[in-house]
Formats: C-alpha cells, sequence, structure tokens
C-alpha cells in the first residue's frame, strides 16, 4: 500500500529531513582522524534529541544505536563503535532518521575522511551523481524503475555495482513504507509514481561485486569481495515535473568547507 501525503504531511516529513541534514552537518566537522563512530553516534542522538525529535533507528528491530556508520567496505547498517576509530583516507558513511509529529525523515550521506585516493573520490562522486540522475526520474507518471534504471546505468557505465539486496523505500509515519525503490531494474517497469508520494532514493554502490554478507551480529552489510561502497540518501517528494528535495546536502557540504 503506497500513502499519497497531504501538504501538511510533507511539511512535517521535511522538518524531519531537514533536522537529519543539520545533524550530518554538524558531524561533517568532525569525523576525522582518531574519532570513533560510538563518539559520532552519541552526539547526534544527542542533537537530535536537543531538537525536539527521536531517533527512530534505535531499537528498530532491536537496532542499537542512532545512527549507522558504515566504514570502507561497509555499505550500509554498520553498528558505532567504540572500537571503530575513523583514520585517514577511510570513507564513512552516516545514515540516521529523526521523528516529529508522527513522522519519519531519513537521509544518508559519505564522508571523506582526510585525503583519500583518487580512485575512492570517483566513487563517492559517481554514487552522489547517481541519486541525482534517480531524483530526477522521480516524477508524476514515471515508473519507480525509471529511477532504478537511471542509477543502475550511470554507475554501471562508470565500472560499479549496484547492491541488489538493499533498497530505497517509501517514508512517512513509518522508516519503511511501500513503493521499495532499488537501484537497478528497468524502464517503464514498477509500480507509478503520483504526486505526494515521499520516497528515499539511495544508492548503495560498490567498486566491486554487488554481493554482499551480513556479519554476525546482524545488522553491518559488507561487500562480499570487501572492496570499497559508497551510499548517498535523499528524502523526495514526487510532483509533476520535478521532484522536491526534502534532504538537504548543502549545509552539510558547507560545513566541509570550513572544517
Ligand atoms: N536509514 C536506514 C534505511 O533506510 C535505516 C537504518 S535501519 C535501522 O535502511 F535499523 F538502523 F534503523
Ligand atoms: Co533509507
Amino acid at each position: 500500500m503506497i500513502y499519497i501525503k497531504t501538504e501538511e504531511d510533507i511539511e512535517k516529513i521535511r522538518e524531519c529531513c531537514l533536522l537529519v541534514s543539520q545533524t550530518l552537518a554538524m558531524l561533517a566537522p568532525l569525523v576525522k582522524p582518531g574519532v570513533s563512530t560510538e563518539y559520532l553516534d552519541g552526539l547526534a542522538e544527542e542533537f537530535i534529541l536537543d531538537h525536539g525529535a527521536e531517533a527512530p533507528c534505535k531499537g528498530y528491530y532491536g537496532y542499537p544505536n542512532a545512527t549507522c556508520m558504515s566504514l570502507n567496505d561497509v555499505v550500509v547498517h554498520g553498528i558505532p563503535s567504540a572500537k571503530t576509530i575513523i583514520k585517514e583516507g577511510d570513507i564513512l558513511s552516516i545514515d540516521l532518521c529523526t521523528c516529529k509529529y508522527g513522522f519519519i525523515g531519513d537521509s544518508a550521506y559519505t564522508f571523506a575522511v582526510g585525503n583519500i585516493s583518487d580512485e575512492v573520490a570517483k566513487l563517492l562522486k559517481t554514487t552522489k551523481e547517481a541519486l541525482y540522475k534517480g531524483i530526477e526520474m522521480a516524477v508524476a507518471g514515471n515508473r519507480v524503475g525509471d529511477i532504478s534504471n537511471a542509477v543502475q546505468t550511470y554507475c554501471e557505465a562508470r565500472g560499479y555495482s549496484c547492491v541488489r539486496e538493499m533498497v530505497g523505500h517509501g517514508i512517512g509515519k513509518s522508516m519503511h513504507e511501500d513503493p521499495q525503490v532499488p537501484n537497478y531494474g528497468r524502464r517503464g517497469q514498477g509500480p507509478m509514481l503520483k504526486e505526494n508520494m515521499v520516497i528515499c532514493i539511495e544508492p548503495m554502490i560498490n567498486m566491486g561485486h554487488y554481493n554482499i554478507t551480513i556479519d554476525k551480529d546482524g545488522w553491518t552489510a559488507r561487500t562480499r569481495d570487501r572492496k570499497w561502497a559508497a551510499h548517498y540518501e535523499h528524502a523526495v517528494v514526487v510532483r509533476k515535473g520535478k521532484a522536491d528535495i526534502l534532504s538537504d546536502f548543502s549545509i552539510i557540504e558547507k560545513a566541509l568547507e570550513t572544517r
């Protein structure tokens, strides 16, 4: 069942998504060598609560933290840990949700730690560009497969692979609503996109093969070949002609410039 949102619902989701972006912007200058992912997670949770919101990832099917911190070969759902210390040259995807007024916001950004190799920088750039290629297709009258195909085509043409087992999703009163939004697929296939649907588009892109494994903790999704992966996510409203992006990377990138 795909829920169509009212304008009032959308403004609530927008506020949640902007708080996600503000949280990521707050963390941005702190994503540096020597810092643990647990420390960053604690700051994020405090920031969310201080802004009158909740952190709905914590407790979601037993997930232990407010954020997912996915380092290098971890694609998504990395559990923050005091033992995971980030170092120069790493990449860290931070994915988090906020909840306010009964609605949820969700967005993710992959950060470079200090200087990263040209090869890895290209992975990040391509994954972010693929997200915007997908968003271009998130207009009323298109189908989910048009988004999926745009992401897949863009990444595969550049030598990367698109994770199959994890997908984007609708969002609203629940973190994961219909429709599923895969990062691979065929044009013209899947559910029709209608005005005021809200969906999260989140390319999870690997340098090597698309296969992943899940660690014994039941969450950490890692590339099977242990090559690195990147992940960016925006929540968007499907509109006529052009999607409305609810999360905001510009404040994150402004915070990065001043670090
Ligand atoms: N933003 C994540 C997603 O869309 C949510 C993390 S799952 C959780 O998959 F269990 F950590 F909450
Ligand atoms: Co998501």
